[in-house]
């Protein structure tokens, strides 16, 4: 008797602990970041509240609320929270990237074929963390600048933020995921004029702005 009711008082002991552990992880987790992958030619857009392992389509699609984009409706978008992609090839990642604005970037290549030298060009970036090679290499992380508020305040600043943030723009080698190095990040500040000083990145779409802005240009490689 003694037994079963010591063994009663461990299970609810152990119970309360396992509910307080739970909610704990699940209040921790609820705030939503936006993964994108693509599968077999279709581009999913998902909200998800939970970390999902890289590359695990089966699992993004059963834990995440995940809608398909037609890439012919797909526009150049602000990231404002958190964006994971998952790719296999750099044509997605251009339609999805190129020139769009993210403060705080997950890049994981999910494929096999070695990617080509391309530049992605991206506007504001603060953060990049890279996953390679289907996880063979453990992740790095990369931090452009970081601004002096915090997350909330920087959302609500929004507006203001904006043309602060216009002035940053990375170049990333796309040819970074395709074996073991250090992930690394060069920045040039106070560039006026990006088609004067680089003139071998020829990208019309960064030429002069109207104002007399200046650049922090950076490249990850
Ligand atoms: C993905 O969804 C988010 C909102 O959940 C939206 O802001 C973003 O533009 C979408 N991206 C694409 C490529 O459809
Ligand atoms: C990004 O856009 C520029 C200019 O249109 C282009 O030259 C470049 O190849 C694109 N990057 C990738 C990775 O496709
Ligand atoms: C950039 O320009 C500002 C003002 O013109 C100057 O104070 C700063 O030292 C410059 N930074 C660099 C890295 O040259
Ligand atoms: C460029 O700078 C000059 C003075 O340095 C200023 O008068 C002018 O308003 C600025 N132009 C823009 C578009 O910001």
């Amino acid at each position: 008797f003694t037994f079963s009711a010591l063994s009663f008082w461990l299970a609810l002991i152990l119970a309360g602990f396992l509910g307080i552990h739970i909610t704990g992880s699940f209040v921790r987790s609820q705030k939503n970041h936006t993964l994108i992958f693509t599968k077999e030619n279709t581009i999913r857009n998902c909200s998800c509240s939970v970390d999902i392992r890289d590359c695990d389509y089966c699992l993004a699609n059963l834990m995440c609320n995940c809608k398909t984009v037609l890439p012919s409706t797909m526009e150049k978008t602000t990231y404002k929270s958190h964006l994971t992609i998952w790719f296999t090839d750099t044509s997605v990642l251009e339609m999805l990237l190129n020139f769009t604005r993210v403060w705080d970037l997950k890049l994981s290549f999910c494929g096999t074929t070695p990617l080509p030298t391309e530049y992605l060009a991206i506007w504001g970036l603060q953060k990049l963390r890279v996953k390679k090679v289907k996880g063979l290499f453990p992740e790095q992380s990369v931090t452009i600048y970081s601004s002096s508020n915090n997350e909330k305040e920087n959302l609500l600043a929004m507006h203001n933020k904006d043309r602060q943030m216009l002035a940053h723009i990375s170049f990333l080698d796309t040819s970074l995921f395709n074996g073991y190095s250090l992930l690394k990040s060069y920045s040039v500040e106070n560039v006026s004029s990006i088609m004067e000083h680089f003139p071998s990145l020829l990208y019309s779409d960064v030429s002069p702005t109207s104002d007399n802005k200046s650049y922090v240009v950076t490249f990850i490689y």
